[in-house]
């Protein structure tokens, strides 16, 4: 027996028989383990979670899973066992870190290699779709393996999700390059005696145009573009930034939870108007005449899929608007469910990576026809490229991935 093994840490502390019943495999997300503790082993776990402490070192925390993952958010509850009492943690996958707290958002340090795989695979001039980006390891490993892409979308609908996405895009923002842009954004903020969000401004500014999108609202959602899709909005002459955002910029400490109309479809200068979005993103309600209807955006994803519709305005590319050349699935459970947004979303050519969990009976016959019945449905021509097994779920069952191009 190793000295250094559970097993030998465990030995005199607690009975053979229970030793033997241990089980020895368990997830390490950052310096938080996440054992599964059985009902019969529960008296002993505080013993067995100090040794595990003991025999590695860079765990600092032992939390148990109490369940399996569930409802919508895929999310796990987690029970503190040993050491240190925290939940979030700090994590290095495939270079880039990430901040979470791993029973409030799906998190497996299990995928790091497909992810990998996959982002090695990327084509840099492809628009990049991560539908269900959860903390953002698809759509981070994405930024930094190809950090030239136009453009990254990743949606969530857990707000914890989105937060933790977020916060570890700043956290890489040495993978993010300083632009022109921001350099000007810089001096505007000094100028104006700003405060610099440092943490929320540069993802911005990277050359990849970053969308996190995240709200009380579903991929569904994604149907808001539709209303916009065919109408032009017009750019009035008059600096109505210069005019009025200036004067405003001084009390806006006092309106912190006042509601104020900025009519943006008054803006001529998009990259002005983006900075003063980052900057007082929630502290607006906004509103646009286009084509004579006057449209709001109130909450956040509507702002963001607003702005995004704004800036392809300007570079004319409206019959473009949200089509993705990548598009990235991985909610295995009901990721077929959305089969038909993927497609909408799809460029011609583009690749879909839909994720499944498939009895080995089934495979690889039930993701492949699900992918065929919805194109059938949404008139749509696809070729299956394969579909693989990415790991173990159950016995018997597996989780897939099927990779297919829309023709
Ligand atoms: C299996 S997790 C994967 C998360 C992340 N991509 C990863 O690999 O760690 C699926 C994610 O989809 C999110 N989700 C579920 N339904 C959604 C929907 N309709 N719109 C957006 N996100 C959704 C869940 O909150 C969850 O974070």
């Amino acid at each position: 027996m190793k000295k250094n093994s559970l097993k030998a840490k465990l030995t005199g502390i607690l009975p053979d028989d229970v030793i033997n019943k241990v089980n020895r495999s368990f997830e390490v997300v950052g310096d938080i383990a996440i054992i599964e503790i059985s009902e019969e082993l529960e008296q002993y776990e505080k013993q067995i979670g100090e040794a595990l402490l003991q025999v590695n070192v860079s765990l600092k925390t032992i939390l148990k899973k109490s369940g399996i993952h569930h409802g919508e958010f895929r999310t796990q509850d987690l029970v503190y066992v040993a050491g240190v009492e925290k939940y979030e943690t700090e994590y290095l996958e495939n270079g880039v870190r990430f901040k979470l707290n791993p029973g409030r958002v799906y998190f497996s340090a299990r995928l790091s290699t497909e992810r990998s795989d996959l982002m090695s695979m990327l084509d840099e001039n492809q628009r990049v779709l991560v539908m269900f980006s959860g903390a953002g390891p698809y759509s981070l490993t994405a930024l930094k393996m190809k950090p030239n892409l136009p453009l990254l979308t990743a949606i969530e609908i857990n707000p914890n999700g989105h937060k933790y996405a977020t916060e570890s895009l700043a956290l890489n923002k040495n993978i993010l390059k300083k632009t022109k842009q921001y350099q000007s954004f810089l001096k505007f903020v000094k100028s104006h005696k700003l405060p610099v969000l440092e943490k929320n401004t540069l993802p911005m500014f990277n050359k990849t145009k970053v969308n996190f999108i995240n709200g009380n609202v579903r991929i569904e959602t994604r149907e808001f573009h539709s209303k916009f899709a065919d109408k032009k909005i017009e750019f009035y002459d008059n600096n109505i930034f210069d005019y009025e955002f200036k004067n405003i910029y001084h009390i806006l400490d006092q309106l912190k939870d006042t509601k104020i109309n900025i009519d943006v479809s008054k803006i001529h200068k998009i990259d002005e108007f983006i900075n003063f979005f980052i900057l007082f993103f929630d502290k607006f309600q906004w509103t646009a005449k286009i084509e004579n209807k006057d449209y709001v955006f109130e909450n956040s994803i509507e702002k963001a899929v607003f702005l995004e519709y704004l800036r392809n305005q300007e570079n004319r590319k409206i019959e473009e608007l949200h089509k993705y050349d990548e598009i990235y699935m991985p909610l295995p459970k009901d990721a077929e469910l959305f089969l038909d947004c993927a497609f909408r979303s799809a460029a011609p050519g583009a690749i879909v990576h839909m994720y499944d969990f498939v009895h080995e009976n089934d495979f690889p016959s039930k993701s492949e026809n699900a992918v065929i019945k919805s194109a059938e449905k949404n008139n749509v021509k696809v070729e299956i490229i394969e579909t693989r097994k990415v790991g173990q779920y159950s016995p018997r069952k597996y989780r897939v991935c099927c990779d297919f191009k829309v023709l």
